[in-house]
Order: structure tokens, then C-alpha cells, then sequence
């Protein structure tokens, strides 16, 4: 028999809040009810110009919680394939669940890494300066990172994301990088911290940018949220991942 409190487990649920009895239809309903659309800390029209009003209300608003509905639907199901002992069932959820957990985890990231233009938080400098200090480091300045930045996110074919990330040098630090990862998969192996991504798919600029993604990509910095790359860099931010 599959073990209530392993499934418990697996959820990441606390086994006080339940009773050993519950039903496989209220345990899938657990499962529906865990995850939510986060709710943006500024207004979809405070990052105009750079990304407009209409772009952030459908981004939000309708591309990303199809991702949180279809996760939560996939993880119905997989409990309830795991409750059935249906391994086909399983392994077919399992890529269904990697994209749209992936893309819960990515626009969660990105949407806390933006900050409108006026505010401290976008300004570099000010808001992040160890990070700015580790970035002149390795690649000689800030306008050098983002040309090369630039560059990488550029060469995402399809759909996917381009991320400054911090990977453990084993020595108790963290080296800089600039990665890529396609569709929605997320940064999720040990040792690699993402600490801002900018999202390049066609639904983050077309609307506005139309085939201009080197313009949308000038322009995000506008808007990018130093102070929360900082505190992700220095591993002392409150992350729901
Ligand atoms: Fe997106």
C-alpha cells in the first residue's frame, strides 16, 4: 500500500494538518489549491515605456497562470497515478509537470527581478553593489555584461530565457555566468542560483517590440531590479523556490 504520510512528504504538506483517513478526492484537492498566482509588487503600467501596460497585464495575468492551472491539474493527476499505482500515467505527467512548474518557478523569478525605472531598485549601483562589483570583475564593466548578455539571449532559438546566474565555486562563493535555458525549463540543479532572467519568449515583447528583441533587450534594464539580483547573489533573499 502506498504510505499516506510518504505522500504527505512528497507534497511538502505537514502531516498534522490531516487526518491518516483523508480521501484520495481530498488529497487531490490539496494538490489543486497549492500553488497560486503571485501577485505583482508594482501595477502592470509602472514599467512602461519600457515593457507597456498590455504586454504585463496578458503576461501576468493570462500566460502565467495557464502555467499555475496546468501544474496544479498535473499534480492532481500524478497524485492520483501515484495513489493508482499507474507508472505510464506518472512518466507522461512528468514533462507536462517540468513546463509548467518551469514556467510557474521562471515568471515568479522574473517578475521580482523587474522594478519601474524611478525606483532605487533599478538603479545598479545603488542597489546592488557587490553584485555590480563581482560583475566588473569578471567581465570589466556593467555595459561589457550587458553586450554580452545581449549576445547570449539573442542566440535563444524558439522559446526560452536568459539568465545571470551564480554557480558555487566550492570555496564558499559564487562565480558569474551567463546561461540560456530553453521552453520553460527551470534552474533547478544543485549549485546553480539564478540572480536575474530576462524572458524570451515571443509573449514578453512582441506586442510592443514586434521582431525587435536586441531593442527589448536594451531597454529591460530600464527596468531590472538590482536590489533583488543582490539579494539573491548574496543568498539572503526570501524566495518562494
Ligand atoms: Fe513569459
Amino acid at each position: 500500500m502506498v504510505k499516506l504520510n510518504s505522500l504527505l512528504q512528497y507534497f511538502s504538506l505537514g502531516q498534522s494538518s490531516f487526518q491518516s483517513t483523508m480521501s484520495v478526492s481530498n488529497l487531490t484537492a490539496v494538490a489543486i489549491a497549492a500553488h497560486t498566482l503571485p501577485v505583482l509588487p508594482y501595477s502592470y503600467s509602472s514599467l512602461e515605456p519600457y515593457i507597456s501596460s498590455q504586454i504585463m497585464e496578458l503576461h501576468h495575468s493570462k500566460h502565467h497562470q495557464t502555467y499555475v492551472d496546468n501544474l496544479n491539474a498535473a499534480l492532481s493527476s500524478y497524485l492520483t497515478a501515484l495513489l493508482n499505482y499507474d507508472i505510464p500515467a506518472q512518466i507522461r505527467l512528468q514533462s507536462i509537470i517540468r513546463f509548467n512548474g518551469g514556467g510557474h518557478i521562471n515568471h515568479s523569478l522574473f517578475w521580482r527581478n523587474l522594478a519601474p525605472s524611478e525606483t532605487p531598485e533599478a538603479d545598479p549601483v545603488a542597489s546592488a553593489p557587490q553584485l555590480v562589483n563581482e560583475i566588473e570583475r569578471t567581465w570589466g564593466g556593467l555595459d561589457e555584461f550587458k553586450k554580452a548578455f545581449a549576445q547570449t539571449a539573442l542566440g535563444v532559438q524558439g522559446s526560452g530565457w536568459c539568465w545571470l546566474v551564480g554557480k558555487h565555486d566550492g570555496r564558499g562563493g559564487l562565480q558569474l555566468a551567463i546561461v540560456t535555458t530553453k521552453d520553460q525549463d527551470p534552474l533547478v540543479e544543485d549549485g546553480v542560483r539564478p540572480l536575474l532572467g530576462v524572458d524570451m519568449w515571443e509573449h514578453a515583447y512582441y506586442l510592443q517590440y514586434l521582431n525587435g528583441k536586441a531593442k527589448y533587450l536594451d531597454n529591460i534594464w530600464n527596468v531590472i531590479n538590482w536590489k533583488t539580483a543582490e539579494e539573491r547573489f548574496l543568498g539572503t533573499s526570501r524566495e518562494a523556490f
